[in-house]
């Protein structure tokens, strides 16, 4: 039952306070403004997407628009916003996403991955790398930036999360910088694509 009771990740601190807020802004930019750098590398046929820290489910909804049968994991279920057809929510965290279960052709990890500390990033890498279908891609937007007051951060970059990502058998596909789409002038995102090495 996903009632979302259970333990929260230190990482989720400060969201719940504050959902009726974020979840605003969060859903005051769209998915295609979000992604518009790696649009073009997401999977065109259906396929089995995992959406971790989903949010309120913007991108979930986007992909399961396009068809995509979605599992949107977000551990702050006061954010919740999209709960319609192809999208299956799941109260779980990283790094050990302990209740998803099967494989994923796409794993999206879109501003949460700085919510990590370096032992959190290292389980979490490895859990995703054995969540992959073969042949299996994760698109990434890492957050650059300032801590939010009553938030936990920490510093993330692309070199450092592709090295990691390398040592569970993901090459990166692609890299791209951009600012913020809130208009803040101190952040600044990374978008990381990795994809699962054939054996
Ligand atoms: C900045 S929000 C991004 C939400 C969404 N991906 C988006 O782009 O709008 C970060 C999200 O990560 C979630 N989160 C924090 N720590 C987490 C963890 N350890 N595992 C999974 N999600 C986490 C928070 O609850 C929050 O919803």
């Amino acid at each position: 039952m996903d009632t979302g009771t259970g333990p929260r990740p230190a990482g989720a601190v400060g969201y719940r306070e504050l959902a009726g807020q974020l979840a605003v802004q969060y859903e005051s930019v769209g998915f295609e403004e979000v992604h518009e750098q790696v649009l073009h590398l997401l999977p065109v046929a259906p396929v089995r997407v995992l959406d971790v820290g989903a949010g309120t489910g913007r991108d979930a909804a986007a992909l399961a628009s396009r068809g995509h049968s979605v599992l949107a994991v977000e551990p702050t279920v006061e954010l919740r916003v999209h709960t319609g057809g192809g999208i299956a929510w799941l109260a779980d965290s990283l790094p050990e996403l302990s209740s998803v279960e099967g494989e994923f052709a796409l794993i999206m990890l879109t501003a949460v991955w700085m919510h990590l500390d370096p032992s959190e990033r290292r389980r979490a890498m490895a859990r995703i790398a054995s969540l992959l279908a073969p042949g299996g891609r994760v698109m990434m937007l890492l957050r650059h930036g300032p801590v939010p007051q009553g938030r936990r951060m920490f510093a993330v970059s692309g070199d450092e999360t592709a090295v990691l990502a390398g040592e569970f058998g993901l090459a990166e596909t692609h890299r791209g910088g951009r600012g913020d789409r809130h208009a803040r002038a101190e952040v600044e995102w990374t978008h990381l694509v990795l994809d699962l090495k054939s054996a």
